[in-house]
């Protein structure tokens, strides 16, 4: 039985940190095109430094809740379940959480200008802006902003596609091609969406949608499942 899980912001918002798209999220705040495009990045990337340090001082601060240690509790019965998230914070990996591929990269990193991938860790929470890669080039957050490639998603698409169960919690389905790993779930797979709100699953039959917050959603989905398939 391979169970497959992909989390949005909505998995880290009872540890305090914000979403995007809901109201008071955080790109009500600021706008996309000064952080989070490389043209941002080309145009002032102090402002950019700056807006992920401040972000990276959050995540470092925050702890992860309930719903990513359920998480952990479901991978220690079903070892070969593998996740997937849109997340940049480090919620997942600090519960316990194993097999993380970040579709969006890792604010706990770094990368140079000359590789998508090759990334060093930062200590703490700042980064100095000029500091360089081992490559040479200047280095950034490990971010994909807006219009740059997903380096993992043909990854992330391989391991959708083997799900029998596909667990879907805390994120708005708004953003492509994140959004579109759903048409890769096989017709066979149970598909459980945790979320309060509203995510668009139109176009997606046969959708158990769990509309509870996910610290409360996805213990409850985790020890159903336990329970029924151990
Ligand atoms: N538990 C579960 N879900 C929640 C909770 C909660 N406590 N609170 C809010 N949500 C849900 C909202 O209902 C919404 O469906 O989380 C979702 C958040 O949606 P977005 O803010 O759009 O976040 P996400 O889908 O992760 O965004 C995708 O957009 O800008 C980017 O790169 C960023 O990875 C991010 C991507």
């Amino acid at each position: 039985m391979k169970i497959v899980v992909f989390t949005g912001a909505g998995i880290s918002a009872e540890s305090g940190l914000g979403t995007f798209r809901d109201s008071d999220g955080l790109w009500e705040k600021y706008r996309i095109e000064d952080v989070c495009t490389h043209e941002a990045w080309l145009r002032n990337p102090q402002l950019c430094v700056d807006f992920y340090n401040a972000l990276r001082r959050d995540v470092l601060a925050a702890q992860p809740n309930a719903a990513h240690a359920a998480l952990t509790r479901l991978q220690q019965c079903f070892p070969t379940t593998e996740i997937i998230t849109q997340n940049i914070d480090n919620l997942h990996e600090r519960a316990g959480n194993k097999n993380v591929i970040h579709l969006h990269g890792e604010i706990t990193k770094l990368r140079g200008q000359k590789s998508e991938t090759d990334t060093i860790d930062i200590k703490g929470w700042e980064q100095h802006y000029g500091d360089r890669h081992p490559d040479g080039s200047l280095l950034r957050p490990y971010i994909v902003f807006f219009g740059e490639g997903v380096p993992y998603f043909s990854k992330a698409c391989e391991v959708a596609s083997t799900a029998d169960i596909f667990i879907v919690i805390g994120t708005s389905l708004a953003v492509y091609p994140a959004a579109s790993l759903m048409n890769y779930i096989p017709q066979h797979a149970k598909v459980y969406v945790v979320d309060p709100g509203s995510p668009d699953l139109s176009g997606y039959d046969n959708v158990v949608h769990i509309k509870e917050k996910a610290s409360v959603g996805v213990p409850q989905l985790v020890d159903k499942l336990i329970t029924s398939l151990s």
